[in-house]
């Protein structure tokens, strides 16, 4: 099998979720990544949310397979040696401790180029360098408000209106998906002038890369004063801030979450809806309303907002004696933009998914066999093949003899607690 990214050493001295999430995705396509732990207790996500006691938890599994485990005491000098090495022998450095704490540890930019100017260190911090909250700890909801998916997801009125933070990662798996591309495209840069390079990520910044077309909306708001495919348009007023718009696209085509049948017993029992612009003479044709194509009130988008919700209804109507699939599979014959929602369990065992590799099982040495979510990203010449997840310190000794370290120098080190 392929693995475009083998013979790429990468020191994973990462946690919690941005970082490993990263590290996990180059692994996956072949990298060698030494995930560095602290002797005792590792990864705090090796114990966080666990549902078998004494066995490393999902949230660990689920974000560190395919790398090895070494224990390290990076603050002891026999440990801090063992880094060093590590360092002048590895292409990359990834972390995302809290700000500073690698400098503590004595690890600075300039210390890590005197050890190998060839290296590459990876940083996910929660705001950026110089950022007047650049001293700020951050986990995943604190960067969906900083980055401006709180303020913009939501509802704008009633007893649930208020910033809405998403079940999606934004913060965090995100975040290391960009320094993922920041960490190739700087590999591929050292290759041209066989330098390394400080690659980092704020995850404000990674957030709000993905509400990019929130802040073109602000942009067009501060122009005109209002957003046309907002649901407040054109019943309410703007204020100068662009508002939660509940389940509305927010692109050029509106759209809304719509009940199917069962919706009163089943949480998920929904379609998202899109009525594109293109699409209306198939929506009208799959909806049994022909008459719509022709009538002024409904020819246009905008003769069409002023009531969009009442069209909302309407469709509502029609998909009540059908279930979320059975509208879908009808709405495709008119090659209406659709889908149902999905819940997670229908997700983790939906075949196709399962078939293309999405959703994968992966064996365990104590937990046995788990479902995970596979690698999004699908090549033609490598099907990336996931593997169980290290165990805590599994393979300290064998990077340690890899390093060149001696048996008795090993147990030493374990005496010491140093690893
Ligand atoms: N050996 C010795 N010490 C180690 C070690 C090891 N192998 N690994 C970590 N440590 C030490 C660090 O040096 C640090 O020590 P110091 O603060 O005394 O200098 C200490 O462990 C704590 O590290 P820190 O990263 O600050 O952990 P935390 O639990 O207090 O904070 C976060 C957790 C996630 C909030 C913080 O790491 C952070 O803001 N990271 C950047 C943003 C981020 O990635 N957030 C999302 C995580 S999903």
């Amino acid at each position: 099998m392929n693995k475009p990214l083998a013979g790429i050493k990468i020191i994973d001295f990462t946690h919690v979720q941005a970082g490993p999430a990263c590290t996990q995705l180059l692994a996956w396509f072949g990298a060698d990544v030494i995930k560095v732990e602290r002797p005792g207790s590792g990864d705090v996500t090796r114990t966080q949310l666990r549902d078998i006691p004494n066995v490393d938890a999902l949230y660990f599994t689920m974000l560190n397979s395919n790398k090895r485990s070494l224990t390290l005491d990076t603050k002891q000098p026999e440990g801090k040696a063992v880094l060093e090495k590590m360092i002048k022998e590895s292409d990359v450095m990834v972390e995302n401790f809290g700000p500073g704490a690698l400098d503590r540890m004595g690890f600075t930019w300039e210390r890590i180029q005197e050890l190998n100017p060839k290296m590459i260190l990876a940083s996910v911090k929660g705001f950026s360098d110089g950022h007047e909250y650049e001293d700020l700890k951050v986990y995943e909801n604190v960067a969906q408000c900083a980055g401006g998916a709180a303020s913009t997801t939501g509802w704008w009125k009633g007893d649930q209106s208020g910033p809405l933070v998403s079940s999606a990662a934004l913060g965090d798996t995100n975040t290391g998906m960009h320094l993922a591309i920041g960490i190739l495209t700087a590999y591929i840069g050292r290759q041209q002038t066989g330098k390394g390079q400080k690659v980092a990520v704020a995850m404000q910044d990674a957030v709000l890369n993905l509400c990019r077309v929130k802040m073109r909306d602000q942009l067009r708001l501060d122009k005109m004063g209002f957003l046309e495919e907002y649901p407040q348009y054109p019943h309410e007023s703007f204020s100068d801030v662009v508002p939660r718009g509940g389940n509305a696209g927010g692109g050029g085509q509106p759209g809304w979450v719509l009940k199917c049948k069962g919706w009163e017993t089943d949480p998920n029992a929904y379609i998202y809806f899109t009525i594109q612009g293109q699409a209306w003479a198939p929506i009208c044709d799959a909806l049994g309303k022909p008459e719509w194509k022709t009538d002024p009130l409904y020819m246009t988008p905008k003769a069409r907002q002023p009531h969009i919700t009442d069209i909302f209804a309407t469709i509502e109507n029609w998909l009540k004696d059908k279930t979320k699939f059975e509208a879908v599979n009808i709405l495709r014959k008119f090659d209406i933009p659709c889908s149902p929602v999905f819940s997670m369990k229908e997700l983790l065992h939906d075949k196709s998914l399962r078939a293309s590799g999405s959703i994968v099982e992966v064996p365990h040495k104590e937990r046995g066999s788990y479902w995970t979510v596979g690698s999004p990203i699908k090549f033609s010449d490598l099907k990336p093949v996931i593997t169980g997840s290290p165990l805590l310190g599994e393979h300290t000794d064998e990077v340690l003899a890899e390093l060149g370290y001696n048996k008795e120098q090993i147990a030493a080190m374990h005496a010491s607690k140093a690893v």
